[in-house]
């Protein structure tokens, strides 16, 4: 089917399912016309989608405070497992192969985004090398993977020619600003998703305001809680799965350089943020978004402490012939 071929197109660039504003955008500017049944498809869908929104409840801005609960098996033991309900024990599991045959790559898009998921969204902005053209775009292959020093990971995916902008930049200039998204961006930040020539500035498209850097040339967005200006130690590319044409998936390392928190957000001395200041978003499969409405603490304990006053902790150690207190 036409538009389902389209589809596979658009996953292989690492890119979401299709969303109504890209479909629309797409439709637009495509140099290869789109054949009639293709935009038929496109446009039912579309309908479809719009149709579903309006029967949804609106987006709660209550502001409603996060709720604080006890964690799920609280109080547990040492060894008690899954306490409560654990509907997965009795399930088998299905094993599958990534790279099986028969198996699409969008079947391994859609399993990761549904299965790894919430991912945090990095909100980046870069600037080609010679400074003259701006870019934003939103990742969730995003992580931070290290305090000290601060590093982070971007997982951009393959597109045709030279790349997904982003990428392109990252390599011209080394440099980037890492913004955070909180739920009244969403829209904006999607937007910027938005497959747009080289040279279209997302800033403009989006209506977001782009506020002074620092230590790099790329600005960082003023609507975010959280901005990270970061330079880039490495790009690993993978071109062993790339299509002929296409520009490979990378994987690029960022250094952190400077934090711009927003100063209602955090505490005295710039080290905890405060969730409510925050809302983060969570990015799920397919085009869902997760908010944060309901937290619970899971202290992390040391052997050292436990072990000198649980008993469950000490009939392991003797069991196992090892010594108790911090010589273990
Ligand atoms: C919330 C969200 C998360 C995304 N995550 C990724 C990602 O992790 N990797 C990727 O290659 N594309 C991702 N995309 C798609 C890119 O944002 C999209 O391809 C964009 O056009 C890239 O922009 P650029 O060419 O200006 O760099 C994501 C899109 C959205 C809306």
């Amino acid at each position: 089917m036409l538009v389902e071929s389209n589809e596979v197109a658009s996953h292989a660039q690492g890119e979401l399912p299709i969303q109504p504003d890209r479909l629309a955008s797409r439709l637009a500017y495509k140099s290869k016309r789109p054949t009639a049944a293709r935009v038929i498809n496109r446009a039912e869908r579309l309908r479809k989608h719009d149709e579903e929104i309006t029967r949804r409840p609106e987006f709660d801005h209550s502001d409603t405070p996060i709720e604080v609960t006890k964690s799920p098996n609280s109080p547990w033991e040492y060894g008690q497992g899954v306490r409560m309900k654990s509907p997965g024990i009795d399930q088998a599991h299905k094993e599958i192969d990534p790279y099986a045959a028969n198996r699409q790559k969008t079947d391994n898009y859609h399993l990761l985004i549904s299965g790894i998921a919430p991912r945090p969204i990095g909100f980046i902005s870069t600037q080609s090398g010679d400074g003259k053209t701006k870019n934003l775009a939103p990742f969730s292959y995003f992580q931070v993977v290290d305090h000290d020093p601060p590093l982070f990971i971007v997982g951009i995916g393959p597109k045709s020619g030279q790349g997904k902008d982003t990428l392109r930049n990252l390599k011209q200039s080394g440099e980037c600003v890492i913004n955070t998204v909180s739920e009244s961006m969403i829209e904006a930040v999607n937007a910027t998703s938005i497959d747009a020539p080289y040279g279209v500035s997302e800033w403009e498209l989006s209506g977001l305001h782009e506020a002074p850097s620092t230590t790099v040339s790329p600005s960082r967005v003023q609507e975010s809680v959280f901005s990270i200006e970061g330079k880039v130690v490495d790009i690993k590319e993978f071109p062993e799965y790339a299509k002929p044409g296409m520009a490979p998936t990378a994987v690029v390392f960022i250094k952190a350089s400077r934090f711009w928190i927003r100063e209602d957000a955090a505490n005295e001395n710039y080290s905890h943020i405060y969730l409510d200041k925050l809302r983060p978003l969570g990015q799920l499969g397919g085009m869902a978004y997760g908010r944060i409405t309901s937290t619970f603490d899971v202290p992390r304990k040391t052997w050292e402490d436990e072990v000198t006053k649980n008993d469950i902790l000490r009939n392991f150690t003797s069991r196992n012939g090892a010594k108790v207190g911090n010589q273990v």
